[in-house]
């Protein structure tokens, strides 16, 4: 369960009912019937040559909506943070980057492989931020000996963290030292969107921070495709190159972006209903003896919990094959903890029988781990 828990290798979906509730990831979410609608209609043109109509107008909202100069489709997020280390840093600079990071945990060592830039890692805190005094130890470039530190990148919403969300004002704090340095900073911000609702801010209070920032319209924000890459126009100008390069220039791709445009528009205030959801989850997953969960860390639509047997034990991997089987998909974090993130295909409805799922997971997962040690 320490894969990417929004990859295929985690997934468990082969031993569950069709009609499954799944709360493994929000990038299973479908497109919506305006969205199908708005694809059909898309008009498109040759991106590569900039002529997709669709495709700027989705690129100019992106850039309006997080307070940017410029912004730029890509197919996935993974391409979008890789586009930004090719783009910040010179070949060989290192990127500092937390531990528990998406970048650093799942991106397939992206920036070393694509720019030669090694991952410097220090410790991510429990809300997604990082050690503040190892964060200020880790640039280097002063001393002949040692590579230059090219760029600093965070995310928001932390993912492993359970979806913890950083404000402006947390962002600040671990933006300032790079930039007292001259080291731009780049936001994973995967699941912006979440964040900024869960806060109650504008997305570009948080953009305002960073350099930088890379949000997906496929996860909560239900697009079937796609992500977006935002900064100054220079930065852009040259991100453009750096996507041609990942092979990412799509071409007529303004049938993907007219979904996204209305990921933009009307996915966004949604996300509270998959907040409330994830939080009504874990106060229901806390009346099932022998999971361990803390509802009130829950503030957007992930968390994490733990199953354990009478003898303190984890059933981790247990519960989540008996829940599958009987009909709700949950995923796993870095730790080995149990995911669940809700979305726009769980309804309330959902999240009760969900629950239903869980309590009798539960048994079941325990009681195969009570009978195993007879
Ligand atoms: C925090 C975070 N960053 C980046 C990504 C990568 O996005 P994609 O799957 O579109 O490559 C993910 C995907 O799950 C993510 O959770």
């Amino acid at each position: 369960m320490k894969s990417d828990p929004d990859s295929y290798e985690s997934q468990v979906g082969a031993l569950a009912p069709a009609n499954a509730i799944d709360l493994r990831s929000d990038t299973v979410t479908h497109p919506t019937p305006a969205m199908r609608e708005a694809m059909y209609r898309a008009e498109v043109g040759d991106d590569v040559y900039g002529e997709d109509p669709t495709i700027n107008r989705l690129e100019e909202l992106a850039a309006e909506k997080v307070g940017k100069e410029a912004a730029l489709f890509v197919p996935t997020g993974t391409m979008g943070n890789a586009i930004a280390v090719l783009t910040h840093c010179r070949r060989g600079d290192e990127i500092i980057v937390g531990d528990r990071a998406h970048v650093y945990l799942y991106e397939v060592g992206g920036s070393a492989r694509l720019n030669g830039s090694p991952a410097r890692a220090i410790p991510t805190l429990p809300d997604g931020s990082l050690d503040p005094a190892r964060l200020r130890a880790a640039f280097l470039g002063d001393d002949v000996h040692e590579a230059r530190t090219g760029l600093l990148c965070l995310e928001n919403t932390h993912n492993m963290c359970g979806g913890q969300a950083l404000s402006p004002e947390a962002l600040h704090a671990l933006a300032a030292p790079a930039h007292e340095r001259g080291v731009p900073v780049h936001l994973d911000g995967a699941r912006l969107f979440n964040a900024a609702v869960s806060l109650g801010v504008p997305a570009s209070a948080l953009a305002a921070e960073v350099d930088s920032v890379m949000f997906c319209l496929s996860k909560g924000l239900s697009a079937p495709v796609g992500s977006m890459l935002a900064g100054s126009r220079a930065f852009i100008t040259e991100a453009r190159r750096g996507r041609k390069l990942l092979g990412g220039g799509m071409r007529q791709a303004g049938i993907l972006a007219a979904a996204g445009i209305l990921a933009l528009t009307e996915m966004v205030d949604r996300l509270t209903e998959d907040h409330a959801n994830a939080r009504r989850l874990a106060q229901g997953l806390a009346e099932i003896p022998g999971v361990q969960v803390a509802p009130e860390s829950v503030q957007t639509n992930i968390l994490f919990f733990d199953v354990l047997d009478d003898a303190g034990q984890p059933r981790n991997e247990a519960f989540t094959h008996a829940a599958a089987a009987l009909g709700a998909l949950f995923s796993g974090g870095d730790l080995g903890a149990i995911r669940a993130v809700t979305h726009y295909g769980i309804s309330d409805a959902d999240v009760e029988r969900a629950l239903q799922i869980a309590r009798a997971a539960v048994a079941r997962a325990t009681a195969t781990a009570t009978s195993a040690r007879h």
